[in-house]
């Protein structure tokens, strides 16, 4: 059930520039229920589309004459060393669009110097995709149900050379998935969730007449902050929460010891009307300060994108649909070049905004767009 695209569709198709032309190309390679699985959100879609509407709702307000020559886009993250602040989200079951699934992801992470956010849910192991990637590697962690199946997978990561955690805390239930649910997407059989083949079986528990399969069921589940503090005594790798959308939530983090949040609203997919990323970053990087790191992901797909995210506050952008929609294409290649594209155009728009370093974009570089 493996999707493999044929010869013709490995190489980049001319006239391939921007992201946005990967999705129109993944499309036409992609079987309909597979790009409907990567391409939806949630519901109505309005926190999809918000995440990209709101940048547009941003202008970039140029200075002009400035004195760019010894600029670049090298920014430090969790005191790791960057070469530019575009990272590749977690995305999950990558088998389903490239045999070689995130082992080609990986190359093309260490070929473009970004820095791999290897999902929980891959379609090949943790393992196995750490020998792929020789610069930044992360992992992000899903909690499992068994607490110590969950420490078991830290465990792995630590020993494969992984150097933070990110552990998204905002899907302990699927959305409304509407889009997905009209394809009939399910997940083919051949394509495994290789990091968790030695889970432990679940416990057949019924629930009583009256109980909700959500509250008594999943959510019972679901990690607290008393798991996430129990998390933190448990291993000395950075620990970011992936799915903060609210301040308080963000300032809490710091409280906890951990060392940043990602902002992000899962891409629109898991709970619908939910603010777009890029409007509430302001608010989180004012409430932690200017220590801890912040990274914001959610419709970035253009260097200007990535350009305001860092000028609100946004220490690095990671990416997610887009990675998959250049695998589906062009394999490691197509991964490669879009990283490619997206940092030069964050170059141009550095140079052409008069903002040498990053951390020369600040806030006044921007105006709103009415
Ligand atoms: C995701 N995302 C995700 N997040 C996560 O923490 N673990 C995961 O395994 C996945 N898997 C996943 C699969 C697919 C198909 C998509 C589209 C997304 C969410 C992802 O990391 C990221 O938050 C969003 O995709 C960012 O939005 P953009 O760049 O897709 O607009
Ligand atoms: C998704 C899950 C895997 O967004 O995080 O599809």
């Amino acid at each position: 059930m493996q999707h493999t695209p044929d010869k013709a569709s490995r190489s980049i198709p001319p006239g391939t520039v921007c992201l946005e032309d990967y999705q129109t190309h993944a499309r036409e390679v992609l079987p309909h229920d597979i790009h409907e699985y990567l391409a939806s959100g949630c519901a109505d879609e309005r926190t999809l589309a918000r995440n990209s509407s709101a940048f547009d709702d941003i202008a970039i307000h140029p200075r002009i004459l400035n004195d760019c020559s010894k600029g670049g886009t090298h920014c430090q993250i969790l005191g790791q060393d960057f070469c530019h602040p575009i990272l590749l989200g977690p995305v999950a079951h990558q088998g389903l669009v490239h045999e070689e699934a995130e082992l080609a992801t990986a190359q093309a992470a260490t070929l473009m110097e970004s820095c791999m956010v290897a999902s929980t849910l891959s379609s090949v192991t943790m393992e196995s995709i750490a020998t792929k990637l020789s610069g930044r590697k992360w992992f992000q962690l899903y909690f499992q149900r068994d607490r110590q199946f969950t420490l078991e997978l830290v465990r792995r990561a630590e020993a494969a050379a992984y150097q933070a955690l990110v552990v998204t805390v905002d899907a302990p239930v699927n959305g409304a998935r509407n889009r997905i649910q009209r394809a009939g997407f399910s997940l083919p059989s051949g394509i495994g969730e290789a990091n968790l083949v030695d889970q432990p079986a679940a416990s057949q528990q019924s629930l009583a007449a009256g109980q909700s399969i959500i509250f008594q069921g999943l959510m019972s589940e679901a990690p607290t902050w008393r798991d996430i503090q129990w998390l933190r005594t448990q291993t000395s790798l950075p620990i970011l929460l992936k799915g903060v959308m609210h301040p308080d939530d963000a300032v809490r983090c710091i409280e906890e010891g951990l060392q940043g949040v990602v902002v992000s609203n899962h891409g629109g997919r898991c709970l619908d009307t939910v603010p777009a990323t890029i409007d509430v970053l302001a608010s989180i990087r004012a409430a932690v300060g200017p220590d801890p790191a912040v990274l914001l992901d959610g419709g970035v797909r253009r260097g200007t994108d990535v350009f305001k995210a860092v000028a609100l506050g946004a220490d690095a952008v990671l990416i997610g649909r887009p990675q998959v929609f250049a695998l589906a294409v062009a394999g490691a290649l197509g991964v490669a070049h879009m990283l490619k594209l997206l940092r030069d155009e964050l170059e141009i728009c550095m140079a052409l905004a008069g903002c040498p370093t990053l951390d020369s974009i600040r806030p006044s570089a921007l105006t709103a767009q009415r």
